[in-house]
């Protein structure tokens, strides 16, 4: 026979997301349980985990680039906050980031960009070819130009979700390691199911499942936007005592982009692919091929590391790419899902607004734009 719990807040999904909802909603004094299989083994762990709200700022996107940039705001409290609660360490690091240019027509995007910064009033110093080398000598003569974004940092999201796993059960949050299916009765979210037949009972269900959001068991047709998987393929290679780079290098190659994030225990981030081929999680030949020619063409001293992994992750993308945040079609399911390209990034901002929303009742008016329901379409109701 199975058994049933009750809670205020049931969260589906472990990863960075959904665990920072769950220690900021147990902090707030809610009981809550979150369900997953193995968290953190998705795109949290895979990410390269930099906090680069202005040179990942896309044209037409004025709205999330509000949101990174106030999330990469909160870091450095929230990182602290995590770390004073768990004593673990979060890698939040503050070296800024270098985009570099290396042919003429990856200079002339460079400069867009710089003027696309200078109207947003966002800071960034264009720098020659030769200052950037000064900075980083071991970037290729063939560097042209470079921007500098002191204020784009990074954090290492493998330590960060470590912190937040133990930082929820520290905070109360009970984690089942269990696939979960929603239940619904009556019209609305009414808790998580669990592979034992278990039910957690709860009026507010959290859906924080990345990529794999709107493939959830129990998920009513119209109730959630779809989210579709966005491979990134990407590596991890050994710069052991000797760091080979100072600050984040984020190069255009020929019209190709590729980014190089060095952490402080010697690691370096080497990505990523974006390919649109639905859940299949394969590294391939040809990925890794490119992304360690284009991380060869700007930084040639790679060569010299070993290659400790190669794996995928698979980007949870919404229909404009934007996160949603907050109340779904289905009333009492609340979405903290489709982040895309800025989940590390955006992790201390849901966090807060979600938390919000499971205490008060209320969305801040900065997550108001999220709103999963924006697109209009089918609902639940
Ligand atoms: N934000 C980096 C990536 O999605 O590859």
């Amino acid at each position: 026979m199975s058994s049933s719990s009750g809670c205020d807040c049931a969260v589906l999904g472990g990863g960075l997301i959904g665990l920072a909802v769950a220690w900021r909603a147990a902090l707030g004094g809610l009981s809550v349980h979150l369900a997953d299989p193995d968290p953190g083994a998705g795109a949290s762990s895979a990410a390269a985990g930099m906090l680069a709200p202005v040179t990942e700022a896309h044209y037409g996107e004025e709205r999330l680039l509000d949101l990174n940039l106030r999330s990469a705001q909160l870091y450095p409290s929230f990182a602290d906050e995590l770390s004073r609660f768990t004593d673990l360490p979060t890698g939040y690091d503050t070296r800024g980031t270098l985009a570099v240019a290396f042919d003429r027509d990856d200079r002339a995007v460079l400069a867009e960009t710089a003027a696309y910064h200078r109207k947003l009033d966002l800071e960034s110093t264009p720098l020659t070819g030769r200052e950037a080398r000064a900075l980083e000598p071991m970037l290729a003569p063939g560097v042209q130009a470079a921007l500098l974004v002191e204020h784009d940092h990074q954090v290492d999201n493998r330590l960060l979700h470590r912190a937040l796993l133990a930082a929820a059960v520290r905070a109360g949050v009970r984690i089942h390691r269990s696939a979960a299916e929603i239940v619904v009765e009556d019209g609305r979210a009414r808790g998580l199911r669990l592979e034992s037949g278990e039910v957690l009972a709860t009026d507010q269900v959290v859906l924080a499942a990345g990529c794999w959001s709107s493939e959830t068991p129990g998920l009513p047709p119209g109730a959630l936007p779809r989210i579709r998987p966005v491979r990134g393929q990407i590596l991890r290679l050994a710069m052991g005592t000797q760091p080979l780079l100072a600050r984040t290098i984020r190069a255009m190659v020929r019209g190709r982009y590729v980014y190089l994030v060095p952490r402080a225990h010697g690691e370096l981030v080497i990505g990523a692919t974006t390919d649109e081929l639905g859940f299949d999680t394969s590294v391939t030949s040809g990925g890794v091929y490119e992304l360690l020619r284009d991380a060869h063409e700007v930084v040639p001293g790679i060569t010299e590391l070993a290659l400790v992994e190669s794996r995928t992750g698979l980007r949870p993308g919404s229909p404009d790419n934007a996160p949603l945040l907050g109340q779904t079609a289905l009333p009492g399911l609340i979405a903290a899902t489709g982040h895309y390209r800025n989940g590390v990034l955006l992790t201390p901002v849901t966090a807060d607004a979600i938390a919000s929303l499971l205490i008060d009742g209320t969305i801040p008016g900065y997550a108001v734009p999220f709103s999963p329901q924006r697109f209009g379409g089918p609902s639940c109701a």
